[in-house]
């Protein structure tokens, strides 16, 4: 508990909340996301069988923000790799501390399960860098992204 908010697994009873999340998520990247997909994702999370981890932050019991993340071997490393995708926080609920709690709750998550890494990908541009700059710096990779 931090600041009047928790960060857990994603549960059945938060699908409504988390799809209006995801809804916002998606406008803020400008992409439609179809109901299939969005779908899936939320079934993937919810399944403790497949590589997918939901977290929700609650504030005063509502979910106000979430992130995604896929956990993968490396080619480099024993132990798994996670990759955080996506991550979000009710604009209403922004400047609180919720986002840097997400990403704390998976470096503590990771500790735990020991994964060597946790990495994400954000656009250059994007404000939440300063967020990210407290955790570690950016390395200089550039990403290639080939539509198949
Ligand atoms: C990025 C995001 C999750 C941050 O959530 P948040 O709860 O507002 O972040 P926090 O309150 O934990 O911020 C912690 C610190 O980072 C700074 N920060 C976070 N997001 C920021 C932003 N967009 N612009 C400027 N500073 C930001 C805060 O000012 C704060 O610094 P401080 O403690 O010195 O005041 C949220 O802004 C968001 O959902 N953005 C839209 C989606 C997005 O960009 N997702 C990430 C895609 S890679």
């Amino acid at each position: 508990m931090t600041a009047g908010f928790t960060v857990r697994a994603i549960a059945p009873d938060d699908a409504a909340a988390w799809r209006e999340l995801w809804a916002g998520y998606c406008a803020f990247y400008e992409t439609q996301v179809s109901p299939a997909v969005t779908a899936r994702t939320l079934s993937r999370m919810l399944d403790p069988a497949m590589p997918m981890i939901g977290r929700v932050a609650l504030k005063d019991g509502v979910v106000a923000g979430f992130s995604i993340s896929v956990v993968h071997d490396g080619t480099w490393v024993e132990a798994p790799v996670c990759y955080l995708e996506d991550l979000f926080v009710d604009p209403r609920c922004r400047g609180q501390g919720i986002g840097r709690a997400l990403i704390a709750d998976l470096v503590d998550l990771g500790r735990a399960a020991g994964w060597s890494r946790l990495y994400w990908h954000t656009r250059t541009d994007n404000p939440a860098r300063r967020l990210y700059d407290m955790f570690t710096p950016a390395d200089d990779f550039v990403r290639y992204r080939l539509k198949l």
